[in-house]
């Protein structure tokens, strides 16, 4: 196919809530500099299975396996050091902390001065936060110039579209290898869903190789920037390959029965 690598694959993976089986025996690839698109209906378990990567669900069997090391057992904050970053179905910003301060955030887990320079080496505290501060700015920047000018406002001022674009530059600011985005169109119009799919991939563009998975419901969207597809329903896969050939397949139809499949 296309020659690229694996990053990542996930090995029989599942996982269950009591009775309820929200993934079943998925095995899902993630290639080197690839947009890899998520979809299902609801309740399909898509953002479980960003859960289970990002470590703050522990599945209940098969394996994941990212760089050839397998992540079961790490927590959060470890699968974040190593290069995976993720945004929410819901947003997680600091409304009253400034944009600067949001996205600063997404940097801890490269922060390389810890308590003892805080008291004894302030100066290579002071280095590495205006060194992460330059870095915050030209992520805004490629984003939107606005949000530059706009960095120590509270983000509770911002529209919706652009607190979007303030989470996705907090989840680059940790330069991961993976980022995993749940749903970033959610409370967006088609219009400002198109922008914010072109700034990202002005950012991607102007990053090292960084692969992204994305979830959306929107298909247009998935349609426009997906170079592969892959659907679940009922937590377990139903069809894969290019979006033509995912939205052409019956089960895909049948799942999303009553909900249009859009062919751009
Ligand atoms: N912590 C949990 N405890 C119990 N059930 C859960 C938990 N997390 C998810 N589920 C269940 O797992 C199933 C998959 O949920 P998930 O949130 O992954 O769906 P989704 O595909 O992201 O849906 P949506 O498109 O609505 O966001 C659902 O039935 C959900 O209720
Ligand atoms: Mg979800």
């Amino acid at each position: 196919m296309s020659g690229k690598k694996t990053l990542f694959y996930s090995t029989d993976l599942e996982i269950h809530f009591g009775g309820l089986y929200a993934l079943q025996k998925i095995n899902i690839d993630i290639l080197e500099n690839e947009i890899l698109g998520l979809i299902g209906p609801n309740g399909s378990g898509k953002t479980t299975f960003f859960n289970v990567i990002t470590g703050i669900y522990k599945p209940t069997a098969g394996d994941i396996t990212y760089k050839g090391e397998s992540l079961l057992g790490k927590e959060p904050y470890q699968i974040s050091r190593m290069g995976i970053s993720r945004t929410y179905q819901s947003s997680r910003l600091c409304l009253e902390l400034s944009l600067l301060d949001n996205v600063l955030i997404g940097m801890h887990n490269r922060q390389k001065q810890g308590y003892f320079s805080a008291i004894f080496s302030r100066r290579k505290m002071i280095a590495e936060v205006a060194d992460f501060q330059d870095r915050v700015v030209e992520l805004l920047d490629v984003f939107n110039p606005d949000l530059k000018e706009r960095m120590f406002r509270p983000v509770g001022e911002l529209p919706q579209i652009d607190r979007r674009r303030v989470e996705v530059c907090r989840a680059m600011a940790a330069e991961p290898t993976i980022i995993l985005l749940d749903e970033p169109s959610a409370g967006m119009t088609p219009d400002e869903t198109r922008e914010l799919m072109e700034d990202i991939r002005k950012v991607r563009a102007s990053m090292s190789d960084v692969s992204i998975m994305i979830i959306e419901h929107d298909m247009s969207v998935i349609s426009s920037v997906s170079e592969r597809v892959i659907a679940i329903n009922f937590g377990e896969e139903i069809a894969r390959g290019t979006y033509e050939e995912v939205a052409g397949t019956p089960a895909v139809r049948e799942a999303y029965l009553g909900k249009e499949v859009v062919h751009e």
